[in-house]
């Protein structure tokens, strides 16, 4: 099978590169911003056909969630028209997609974890333009499969643990959010459970395409702050926070766990636990 990844510099693309030679049976082509701009359809189109592509993880993305506040169209060229782009070259070859979305289509006023169906109402202009992508894969026919996740990191990119890391060696203390409720997903475990979806050779059932993806458990941004000192022995006082004290362009939900049952019952997986997975991301910062 020849497998395109998309976006393949971004955090979750370079963890799917790092595992792809566990999967040394299948073809994997790996095309970053500049060499393949899922918003240039003529390309997209031309790429598919011409590699013989049958698969396709889409982990290109706009993920600036303050920046798209002013830059909608930007956001929304590469959120929504790109994942419309995909959707219209893998039709030609009855290919199948894996896409990632995110736990901002909500608009965090649940109580209890967010489940596949539950109703969406994004909050800000980075959470509508991911579900304006979403909508278009569900009025397809292709056979595509949706994963939402949270509060991605990684070794690679910018991310919440790393710009810890980093302020943490910078300064005495830190304030951070404690009323923002959600999961973090290690991009190695997701990165994971995509291949291991994409190889599978049964048909994806066309009426259920989303999936709910995170690490098990449950916290906060501020406890999630302290686990990254600690873990990293850095001796930094984290203090919390609400979020009215720290403004950001963005609204963003205060809650938004995602309940996680679905993806481990149809595809029998099992999950790591938020710490064991950040301890494992921070060993691996630490040896590089
Ligand atoms: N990060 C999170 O906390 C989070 C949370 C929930 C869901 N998600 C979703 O998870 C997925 C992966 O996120 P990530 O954190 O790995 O994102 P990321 O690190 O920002 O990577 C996205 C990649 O897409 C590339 N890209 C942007 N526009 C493109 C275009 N028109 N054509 C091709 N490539 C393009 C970017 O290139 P440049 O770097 O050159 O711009 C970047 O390498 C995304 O769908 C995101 O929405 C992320």
């Amino acid at each position: 099978m020849n497998i395109l990844i998309t976006g393949s510099n971004g955090q979750l693309g370079l963890e799917i590169k790092d595992l792809s030679s566990d999967y040394s049976e299948y073809n994997f082509f790996f095309e970053n911003f500049k060499n393949l701009d899922i918003t240039d359809i003529e390309k997209v189109k031309s790429y598919i056909l011409n590699k013989k592509i049958q698969a396709v993880i889409n982990c290109a993305a706009y993920t600036a969630v303050d920046k798209a506040e002013i830059e909608k169209e930007k956001a929304e060229k590469v959120n929504y028209i790109g994942v419309s782009n995909l959707i219209k070259a893998i039709g030609l070859v009855d290919g199948k997609l894996i896409h990632i979305s995110t736990d901002y289509v909500f608009n965090g006023e649940s109580v209890l974890p967010y489940k596949e169906e539950d109703n969406v109402n994004p909050i800000n202009v980075y959470g509508k333009t991911k579900l304006k992508g979403e909508t278009e894969i569900l009025k397809s026919s292709v056979e595509a499969i949706i994963i939402r996740t949270s509060w991605l990191y990684s070794i690679y990119g910018n991310n919440f643990v790393k710009a810890m890391l980093r302020l943490g060696k910078e300064k005495k203390e830190l304030n951070v959010v404690y009323d923002q409720i959600g999961v973090p997903t290690y991009a190695k475990d997701l990165a994971k459970v995509c291949l291991d979806i994409v190889v599978r050779n049964e048909k994806i059932d066309k009426n259920s395409k989303i999936y709910h993806y995170s690490n098990e458990g449950v916290t906060s941004w501020y406890d999630f702050a302290k686990a990254i000192m600690k873990l990293s022995k850095i001796d930094c006082n984290i203090y919390p926070i609400e979020t009215k004290q720290y403004p950001t362009p963005a609204k963003r939900p205060n809650f938004s766990l995602l309940n996680i049952s679905k993806i481990k019952e149809d595809f029998n997986i099992k999950i790591p636990y938020w710490r064991d997975s950040l301890k494992d991301c921070i060993d691996s910062i630490k040896n590089e």
